[in-house]
């Protein structure tokens, strides 16, 4: 392994295939980094909406970048993957990689872009795996693509949806993994104009460096929420005692929120993984296990709280819901704890009058959301309810007229499973109130 600082960079000729949550940003990255970019998508109203210069998706600071890279000429679109490698020194492969049935990554969409692009690629190209892929991936992408000028090199994303241009633009580190190092090392030169560390090491390496980090992430979060409980039980108050917690900087104050339960497109998805490798290998990674059991108990710790406050059951109750998205700042409602809690209320009989500040309630009603009934607004949404259950942490929701949802609520009750409400001001004006892990 070798780490080094800063460094320069002159532009390359870069394709990334897939405009996806991971490729969009990458691709306006790379392009402001001064790399010639040609991002290739599948999807022709994204395309649209991209060549236009905007994001598809919602996440901060993206419309910018793209209209930025646009204007530049550094970035450009194509619907052919084929297309887009043509002449290109560096292929990112930004596919999704979903979870399995049995819980491990399913890898057709990296096996489908690597076969497509293989015959096309430019001698000596180097194919880059930036989706989270399973351990030997590199190894299987060398082999699906049969050619001995090619190289492949693991390059984790580590990108939180929401602040993923920060993320991208700024990284904390860069990872490159490859068995051909001066290949790893190039691809890390792409990005040699951020101050990150650059860790060039084995692909195995790099793609288990992934798969560590998002688990490590789950499982401080599953601790957190199982110490709110605890605070709970002991009468202590989560907010200090997690105070307490980050002020050492062995720990520090990041991931230390108690919420509904972890959610998103990597932390379930990449833990399940990491645990089917560790099984696959013969590895008893009971503490992995653990973190995961217990965010399943967080969501049911949530769903007990709303029973609690309607009377011990919800059946026949409407309820107010604020928040459907797996976290504040994105549209992603993939794997979020919020539909999972709201699915499970409705399943007990509850009727959930939802509302998202990213969801249409005009819009046709998508599958996911089936079940709940869409409100326009957060006071539409806790129009008649019992109670009021706060699941995704929408800054918007703090600054509301409280007393209008006072006197539109059928009973002034508020389940808060993202700690996001003042408890005291809103128990001062009423409010049956309770968060996770405070009094
Ligand atoms: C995550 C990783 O952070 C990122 O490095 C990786 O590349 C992709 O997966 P993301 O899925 O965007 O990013 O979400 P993240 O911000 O990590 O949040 C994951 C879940 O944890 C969300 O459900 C969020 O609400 C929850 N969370 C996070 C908490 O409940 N409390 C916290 O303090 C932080």
């Amino acid at each position: 392994m070798t780490t080094r600082g800063n460094g320069r960079t002159t532009g390359h000729r870069v394709a990334v295939i897939g405009a996806g949550y991971v490729g969009l940003p990458t691709a306006a990255t790379l392009a402001r980094f001064g790399h010639s970019v040609v991002l290739a998508e599948r999807d022709l109203a994204k395309l649209e909406t991209l060549r236009r210069g905007l994001s598809p998706i919602v996440e901060q600071d993206l419309d910018e970048l793209i209209a930025g890279g646009v204007a530049s000429g550094n970035l450009s679109f194509t619907e052919s993957a084929v297309e887009a490698v043509k002449g290109a020194r560096f292929v990112f492969l930004c596919v999704p990689t979903p979870q399995s049935s049995d819980g491990s990554a399913d890898l057709s969409f990296v096996e489908a872009a690597a076969k497509e692009v293989a015959a096309h690629l430019a001698t000596g190209a180097i194919v880059v795996n930036k989706s989270t892929v399973p351990v030997g991936s590199a190894t299987f992408v060398e082999q699906v693509i049969g050619r001995s000028d090619v190289s492949v090199v693991s390059n984790p994303e580590f990108l939180r949806e929401g602040s993923a241009v920060l993320d991208s633009l700024n990284p904390d580190r860069i990872v490159v993994g490859s068995d051909d190092t001066q290949a790893a090392a190039k691809v890390g030169e792409l990005f040699a104009t951020t101050a990150a560390p650059l860790i060039v090491t084995d692909a195995t390496t790099s793609e288990t460096i992934k798969y560590a980090s998002n688990a490590f992430l789950a499982t401080k979060l599953s601790f957190v929420n199982a110490l709110a409980g605890l605070c709970e039980e002991v009468g202590a108050d989560a907010r200090d005692v997690l105070l307490g917690l980050g002020y050492d900087k062995r720990i520090g104050f990041e991931f230390l929120r108690p919420g509904p339960g972890w959610g998103g497109s990597c932390l379930p998805k990449d833990t399940s993984a990491l645990l089917h490798i560790a099984k696959e290998a013969g590895y008893d990674f009971s503490l992995l296990a653990g973190a995961i059991a217990s965010n399943d108990e967080q969501l049911a710790r949530v769903i007990g709280k709303v029973e609690q406050m309607c009377g011990g059951s919800v059946t026949g109750v409407t309820l107010g819901v604020w928040g459907l998205t797996f976290k504040a700042n994105t549209d992603d409602r993939r794997e979020s704890p919020s539909l999972q809690i709201t699915g499970r209320l409705t399943e007990l009989g509850a009727t959930v009058q939802a509302f998202d500040p990213t969801v249409d309630a005009e819009a046709e009603p998508r599958e996911d959301l089936r079940g709940l009934q869409l409100r326009a607004d957060p006071y539409e949404a806790a129009a008649g309810a019992r109670a009021l259950v706060v699941l995704t942490e929408w800054d918007e929701f703090r600054w509301l007229d409280f007393s209008r949802v006072l006197a539109l609520m059928a009973e002034p009750c508020i389940v808060d499973a993202r700690n996001l409400l003042d408890p005291s001001a809103v128990r001062r004006m009423g409010f049956r109130y309770t968060g996770l892990g405070r009094q």
